[in-house]
């Protein structure tokens, strides 16, 4: 193995300790995550990424999702550039707004309409409110532990927020028809909504698609109800389907959440919805002082070409598999029940046995001291960048790793992380 150091990074992590609250915050801080985790990033090119330290990794994370086509892509940041040249953020929209929209309206088989702002919360927001102003109802159903953003009505945390803030929040059960007639009729006539996760990728689970008649189902819920269909396609969009993920199962949604892959990681998320919807969309109000500006909006025109008119699809998941069976390989070779669930190219690995995390968590650090950025509880984003060498330093490193973790198997110290425990303890109680 390199000899490997981390003095920079640790030094930024206490420098930010003092000016930063917890040192970092959300999704991407490594406070969960073994000391081997680099809290720092210096750089990155196709599915390469360097911590500050100058550390190489191939990255599995892929900023936790944008990274589609290759971090740096050039033509997507040469229509960036283009753009920034003539301007970004000014008193109004930009032309490619329009082309944007016509453009991603153009590929998605429900939607009629779009609209632009930065994050995924903020789609998942929108698309709650407006559902609430379609039919002047309020209960918006959603599965329970399904994460849809970090607003007061979804975030998985529990600071600052108050039951009111979920009151009209109610919950069932993913792909269970019957626990979701049970919230339906729960509501009383109440209902404005339901969130679709497009396959159930929650944090610490297995992960997997659900049934067709389930999603015909909640189609079906929903007319019936006249209520909205909501499919948050924020985490999933592109990675599936070049179409809105539930595609795939033959149902329609009426409004779809986006962001993540949407311009390669350029900041901007959108909702689209169907001709139903268009009214209520127009009623409420929502904007941001960054919501229009015109880069990010050129590097998603780009990035939706792509999209169509490459077969970034079909290398991604061919590509994905190959990693899928080789780490399989591996796994059963040296002795481990490793489940690799979801699709191939966003895929989860948990260890059978493994209550507290602690083979995950040794298997991971190792590979990530070698090089490969895996995750150990969080689903992980394969780019259409990857390349057949990628997937051969992978493999090396992953070997390694297992066969570090044999060695280390019988001695792995019990996990004392608080976090990780409550969550393992709500998995089980569930
Ligand atoms: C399914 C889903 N919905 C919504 C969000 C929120 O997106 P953002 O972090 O861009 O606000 C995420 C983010 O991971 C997500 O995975």
């Amino acid at each position: 193995m390199q000899v490997r150091t981390n003095s920079k990074n640790s030094e930024l992590v206490e420098r930010a300790r003092r000016v930063i609250p917890g040192g970092m915050y959300g999704h991407e801080s490594t406070v969960l995550l073994p000391a081997d985790y680099p809290q720092f990033f210096a750089r990155a090119e196709g599915a390469r990424l360097w911590d500050v330290d100058g550390n190489e990794y191939v990255d599995y994370m892929c900023a936790y999702g944008p990274n589609l086509m290759g971090y740096n892509h050039a033509s997507i940041d040469a229509a960036a550039r283009a753009q920034q040249a003539l301007g970004d953020t000014l008193t109004g929209p930009s032309e490619v707004m329009v082309r944007l929209a016509e453009d991603f309206v153009g590929m998605v088989s429900h939607a009629d309409w779009a609209m632009f702002c930065k994050n995924g919360s903020d789609a998942t927001s929108m698309a709650m409110v407006m559902a609430r102003a379609y039919r002047g109802r309020r209960k918006i159903l959603a599965a329970k532990g399904a994460y849809h953003g970090a607003s007061v009505w979804n975030t998985p945390g529990q600071g600052g927020i108050l039951p009111e803030d979920r009151a009209h929040i109610v919950y069932f059960d993913y792909n269970d028809l019957d626990s979701l007639m049970d919230a339906v009729k729960a509501c009383d006539g109440d209902v404005a909504g339901i969130f679709a996760t497009p396959f159930r990728h929650e944090v610490f689970e297995d992960q997997f698609l659900p049934s067709v008649d389930y999603a015909k189902g909640v189609r079906k819920i929903c007319d019936d109800l006249d209520a909205v269909l909501i499919v948050d396609d924020v985490r999933a969009g592109f990675r599936l389907a070049r179409d809105c993920s539930w595609s795939l199962l033959g149902v329609e949604p009426d409004l779809s959440a986006w962001g993540k892959v949407l311009a390669n990681g350029y900041p901007i998320s959108a909702l689209l919805g169907s001709d139903r919807m268009r009214d209520a969309a127009r009623s409420i109000f929502v904007t941001g002082s960054f919501w229009f500006s015109a880069v990010p909006m050129a590097a998603a025109i780009e990035t939706l070409r792509l999209v169509r008119e490459s077969d970034y699809l079909e290398r991604m998941v061919a590509i994905a598999d190959l990693l899928r069976a080789g780490i399989a390989e591996q796994a059963l070779r040296h002795g481990f029940a490793l489940r690799q669930t979801g699709p191939s190219q966003m895929p989860q690995m948990l260890f059978e046995d493994d209550p507290d995390m602690r083979v995950g968590y040794c298997w991971t650090a190792a590979a990530v001291r070698r090089g490969v950025y895996l995750h150990p509880y969080h689903n992980m984003f394969v780019t259409s960048a990857l390349t057949p060498a990628d997937i051969e330093k992978t493999l090396t490193v992953t070997e390694e790793a297992f066969v570090e973790l044999r060695r280390e198997y019988a001695t792995l110290a019990p996990q004392s992380n608080e976090y990780v425990a409550a969550r393992l303890k709500a998995r089980a109680a569930a």
